[in-house]
């Protein structure tokens, strides 16, 4: 069996990049090693910059996102018991929106599988030889062979891409606590993402729809789940959320609960030979600076105009500049994610100044215009290059 690129991965980044490549008349085959229920109903991040709804509109994937994704043009940093508004579309001309990664997975899978792409679920690659080029992988019990001219590594952190990188070299950063995320069938006690700081621990109020609302909270990264009933992470909530004005959070039934650890993460180089590494194959931000999903697609947008430039021209300048050109903007995504999560979580191991310092810088964002562009130019997404 043959194909021009074998992508290992159907998350975000294997299937977007199967959906532009095939826009291209490019043909490529995605090996996804879980069945197509599992990855549709994963709970992930759900905050899309404006770049990465141009990229899904611009490949046909809009439509459900232009009906439910929600647009948002500011959001609200809350500490000290009150709130403080950054209004992103103000301050940078552009938007979010919000709308779930399941979301784009099952409208990505359902354009694939309606064109004639070749999607396999239930396909695990146990293998990537970078040179030959090839997949082996493993489907029904069987093993099987994909040959290719190019790979794409898109098999997220714990992939067989990464490794198949010789001398990789690695860079990372573990973080004191981890996020216990829930979903409740209640509609959102606000309009706005608010990011709150408390001394006992960072809290997020998100939302999925206008019946729907996602929030976490900052837990021990060797947080049990079971000692979360639902009283208590509501309580916990209403505590970290609360204001001096009469603000109320309203409760509602809990429908998905798991506590995810923080960690910021980068491969160097994404690329060897005819791989290419993208999306979380290749890094890991924490979610505070909502930068996962978004890197994901800038980096299959990168991969897919190379290999478009290489099939229409045969030039190979810009897959050979494709591991540079991704690296500078994750490397941004992780200094600012890290700022994030620096500028709004209580570090348990923090003394008591630090802390002090924690609460000039929060004071400093919340007051000063230069610093409140430039979280929003952040937030909103640096333009692709
Ligand atoms: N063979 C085939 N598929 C594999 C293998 C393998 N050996 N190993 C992993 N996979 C699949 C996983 O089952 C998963 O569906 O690769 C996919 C990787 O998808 P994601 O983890 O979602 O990664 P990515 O597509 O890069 O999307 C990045 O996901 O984790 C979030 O915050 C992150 O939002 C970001 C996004
Ligand atoms: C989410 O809605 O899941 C979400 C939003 C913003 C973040 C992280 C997660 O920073």
């Amino acid at each position: 069996m043959r194909t021009q690129v074998a992508i290992v991965g159907g998350g975000p980044a294997g299937l977007l990049l199967s959906r532009l490549l095939h826009r291209q008349g490019i043909a490529s085959v995605v090996l996804e090693g879980r069945d197509r229920a599992y990855v549709e109903h994963r709970q992930r991040a759900g905050m899309l910059e404006q770049g990465t709804t141009d990229v899904l509109r611009g490949c046909g994937a809009g439509e459900r996102l232009d009906r439910e994704g929600l647009v948002h043009h500011g959001l609200e940093l809350r500490f000290g018991g009150a709130g403080h508004r950054i209004p992103l579309t103000d301050l940078t001309g552009r938007t979010v929106t919000v709308y779930a990664q399941t979301e784009i997975v099952k409208d990505l899978v359902a354009l694939r599988l309606a064109d004639g792409g070749d999607v396999r679920f239930g396909a695990r690659a146990v293998e990537i030889d970078p040179s030959g080029p090839s997949v082996t992988y493993r489907q029904d019990g069987r093993t099987h062979t994909l040959d290719c001219d190019y790979i794409a590594g898109c098999d997220g952190f714990h992939g067989v891409g990464r490794p198949a990188v010789p001398g990789v070299r690695t860079f990372s950063r573990e973080y004191p606590f981890a996020w216990l995320g829930i979903l409740a069938d209640v509609p959102p006690s606000t309009g706005e993402l608010i990011y709150a700081h408390h001394d006992r621990g960072f809290a997020l109020h998100s939302l999925r729809s206008p019946a729907v609302s996602r929030l976490y909270l900052q837990v021990a990264p060797d947080e049990e789940i079971a000692a979360w009933p639902d009283a208590r992470i509501w309580d916990e909530l209403a505590v970290r959320l609360g204001t001096g004005d009469g603000w109320t959070l309203d409760e509602g039934p809990i429908t998905d609960r798991s506590i995810t650890p923080m960690r910021s993460f980068v491969a160097e180089p994404m690329r060897h030979d005819r791989l290419f590494l993208a999306g979380d194959a290749a890094h890991i931000v924490p979610p505070t600076g909502a930068k996962g999903l978004n890197l994901a697609v800038s980096d299959v947008t990168v991969l897919a105009r190379a290999l478009t430039e290489r099939y229409a021209s045969g030039s190979e300048a810009l897959l050979d500049s494709y591991s540079a050109t991704c690296l500078r903007r994750v490397w941004r995504a992780e200094h600012f994610s890290y700022w994030m999560t620096t500028l709004l979580h209580t570090d348990p191991q923090a003394d008591d100044f630090a802390r002090r310092l924690q609460r000039s810088h929060l004071d400093y964002v919340a007051s000063s215009p230069a610093a409140a562009v430039s979280l929003a130019e952040n937030y909103t997404g640096l333009p692709l290059t």
